[in-house]
């Protein structure tokens, strides 16, 4: 493994050697004195800390990708090419990214525009300048029209060739493995596995939405990580004819662009899941290792009855997402195996709808979420039904007797104030800042209403 590892910014090479591999690029570039980067949240909320990371895909094509830095821990770093808003403009030139948004009036304080324009600058890059550029992104003061006009001036403009373009096109080899201290990044499950049997106290560490937020607060994690986001083969998304086997390291950002309309579940759910800059990072198999009750990915793997398909010191096991979670945070997964992908059965004549309730409507953590899966015959009675529900237990979980009670039966409104009803006395949720188990129980059965009658009227 390679101990002598460093990384590009702003096209310069920087040693990393001797570098603390939890700190968060954000303090890094403070450290170093780049100011430009700001930091608001320190928590992936408000797209401050935006910088861009070149990803090279399968084909071999590098694509700029909008990442908080505030996440990023420095040991994921050996060999990556970052540009940060100090990096844009050639000597007086501003880039076209900066100069719209002075030209639209879309800075005022100024504190959130780096960020901004660090969007807008990927924006420009992968020809998507529409809201869901800049929707990771917060601003207190300007207000967001003169910004979104800024980011339509660009569209507007031709397309840019610039110097990044050049840059994107260089031919590139993959990640190879590397450490920064205790900072592991192993390119195969197997070089993953062995370095897990060498520390055992490691853990894994994916795309580091969850595992950032605790660095970047400065709370001590693990003593050591094995990280998981340069394993080609955790990269995979196989699309057959009756499933989706989507690798754990897969972001969520390449399964709603690839996936997209294979799976109404995940269509419906994941442009409420987090924003752009966190979907560019956030994984399956991250969803999963950290198994929190109100994640948003369980519920579908439910609905859909899914597989988990785990790697470890024994080989490989699969396993069905029925049983999967056993208490809170806890799972059949032992700690010394990993996630290596999920497979998604294609809902095919099912009718199936993902609902997120949470206190905003975009990026925010759900007070419920719910996935639903179910066919009925040509008299309305239901041959299949899975309900799944996230934010109502302390593990994701299945209403099974309330599927009990749907079972061959005809579906009228009669049948549905019963399962309304049941689904309400199905759960025992627990109260928290979010909402109260009161509020959570009745959200299980309106949202089985609002169900039927979108979808099955
Ligand atoms: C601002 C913000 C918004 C968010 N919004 C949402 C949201 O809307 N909905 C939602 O559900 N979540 C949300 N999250 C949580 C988070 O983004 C997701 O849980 C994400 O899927 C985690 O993936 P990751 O790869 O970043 O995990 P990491 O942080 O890398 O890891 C999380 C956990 O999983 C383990 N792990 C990672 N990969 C594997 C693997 N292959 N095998 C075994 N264990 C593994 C790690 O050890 C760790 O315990 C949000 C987070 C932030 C910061
Ligand atoms: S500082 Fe707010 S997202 Fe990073
Ligand atoms: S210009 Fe002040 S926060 Fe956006």
């Amino acid at each position: 493994m390679n101990t002598n590892t460093s990384f590009l910014l702003n096209g310069h090479a920087v040693d990393l050697a001797g570098a603390d591999p939890t700190q968060s690029l954000l303090r890094w570039l403070k450290s170093r004195q780049q100011h430009g980067t700001k930091e608001g949240c320190g928590d992936g909320d408000c797209g401050a800390c935006t910088v861009a990371m070149i990803e090279t895909d399968a084909a071999g094509r590098s694509h700029y990708r909008a990442v908080n830095s505030c996440l990023l821990p420095m040991g994921a770093l050996p060999g990556r090419e970052i540009v940060t808003v100090e990096g844009l403009a050639e000597g007086e030139r501003l880039h076209p990214a900066q100069q719209m948004m002075i030209d639209g009036a879309g800075s005022q304080c100024g504190y959130c525009t780096p960020g901004f324009v660090m969007s807008l600058f990927v924006g420009t890059h992968d020809g998507d300048l529409s809201d869901h550029c800049i929707e990771g992104n917060l601003c207190r003061c300007t207000g967001y029209r003169p910004i979104r006009d800024a980011a339509k001036r660009l569209a507007a403009l031709p397309i840019i060739e610039d110097r990044f373009g050049a840059t994107l096109q260089q031919p590139r080899t993959a990640l190879s493995s590397a450490r920064v201290g205790d900072f592991h990044n192993p390119t195969t499950v197997a070089e993953a596995l062995a370095l897990k049997q060498q520390h055992h106290d490691a853990i894994w560490i994916a795309g580091a939405t969850d595992l950032g937020v605790n660095l970047s607060r400065g709370q001590t994690v693990a003593p050591s990580f094995i990280a998981l986001d340069r394993i080609a083969e955790l990269q995979r998304i196989e699309i057959g004819d009756d499933a989706a086997r989507i690798g754990a390291g897969v972001s969520l950002s390449r399964i709603e662009h690839e996936l997209a309309g294979q799976f109404p579940l995940l269509d419906d759910m994941l442009p409420w899941f987090a924003a752009k800059q966190i979907k560019n990072r956030a994984t399956f198999g991250g969803s999963l290792g950290s198994a929190s009750p109100i994640g948003d990915l369980a519920p579908i793997l439910l609905a859909l009855g899914g597989d988990v398909h785990l790697a470890g010191p024994n080989g490989l096991r699969d396993l069905p997402i029925d049983g999967y979670f056993l208490d809170y945070r806890k799972t059949q997964r032992h700690p010394d195996e990993l996630i290596v992908a999920v497979t998604l059965p294609k809902p095919h004549d099912l009718v199936t709808a993902s609902y997120k309730i949470a206190k905003r409507q975009t990026d925010d953590i759900s007070i419920v979420a719910a996935s639903y899966a179910i066919r009925l015959d040509g008299e309305r009675r239901v041959q299949h039904v899975r309900l799944a529900y996230g934010g109502i237990a302390v593990i994701p979980k299945r209403a099974v007797s309330t599927e009990a009670l749907l079972l061959g039966q005809v579906l009228g409104d009669a049948l549905v104030e019963r399962a309304r009803a049941a689904l309400v006395e199905e759960f025992t949720p627990l109260s928290d800042h979010r909402a109260d188990a009161g509020y959570r129980r009745a959200l299980a059965g309106n949202l089985f209403v609002k169900f039927v009658a979108e979808k099955l009227a």
